[in-house]
């Protein structure tokens, strides 16, 4: 089995490269399933139906979230329509009760998780090694993919030990920067942080003057970039036979001089 999983999608300009691109990386890399984090899709925060169907319509088949899943309230109540929306297991009582995706894939059960960190984030979480040992515990898959959204490597890299020899890849997503630590250990592909496809000029996803400008004034009002956008994401290869991961290549495509 063959995964694509593109990192956080910021903003219009990264959903627009995004629709853009994978049909392109779908020639490339040949996956078998194409998976992408959504969590900052809406103008930096959230979700939406409409952007929900255009990624589908693109190509894109799961949608993973994060921290911002609760940022656009009424896609709370479009789940039942957007059926391919995996939510983070530990974000609370509030969230659809929907913990895990289960696919079938060249004949094999797929899960897909959405985990979310605790360090270093703006609230507390359910614990997260606690939540993904419960979840494992009751579902039967052959590959197991878990998107850890999380700030601190220290965070990641503990948990990727803790869970390595039971899942099959464990990608980090939220920083928005791309980490060049990807590793296959004992079966399972990891990396600290996908990277994001978002406004590769800008301050991850946001716009650089008005970053600075909350920076130094302490007004805030995120203003997305509207600069164009790269392409960070990962191509992950399971042995058909053991179900576990072989290796894990990364993609980042930057913008050209005329984007
Ligand atoms: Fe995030
Ligand atoms: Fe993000």
């Amino acid at each position: 089995m063959r995964i694509l999983f593109l990192g956080d999608i910021v903003v219009q300009s990264g959903v627009s490269a995004v629709c853009a691109c994978t049909p392109m990386l779908q020639k490339q890399y040949q996956p078998d399933i194409t998976i992408a984090n959504g969590e900052n899709a809406a103008d930096g925060k959230g979700m939406t139906k409409e952007l929900y169907n255009r990624l589908k319509a693109a190509g894109i088949d799961l949608i993973t979230l994060g921290n911002h899943a609760f940022s656009k309230r009424a896609f709370l109540f479009d789940t039942d329509d957007c059926m391919d929306i995996i939510w983070p297991a530990n974000i609370g009582t509030y969230a659809p009760s929907r913990p895990v995706l289960i696919r079938l894939v060249n004949g094999k059960r797929l899960a897909v998780l959405n985990i979310l960190g605790n360090v270093f984030m703006n609230a507390d979480y359910e614990d997260p090694i606690l939540v993904t040992k419960q979840i494992l515990r009751h579902i039967s898959a052959d590959v197991i993919l878990i998107d850890f959204h999380a700030e601190a490597t220290s965070e990641k890299s503990i948990y990727f030990q803790y869970f390595k020899d039971r899942v099959t890849a464990i990608i980090g997503t939220h920083t928005h920067v791309q980490t060049a630590d990807e590793k296959v250990e004992n079966g399972c592909a990891f990396i600290t942080d996908a990277g994001m496809c978002g406004p590769y000029d800008s301050v991850l996803g946001r716009d650089r003057n008005e970053a600075m400008d909350h920076a130094i004034t302490g007004c805030s009002h995120y203003l997305p970039s509207d600069n164009a956008s790269l392409i960070c994401g990962l191509v992950i290869d399971i042995d058909d036979h053991t179900n576990r991961a072989v290796s894990i290549q990364r993609i980042q495509l930057r913008p050209g001089p005329n984007d």
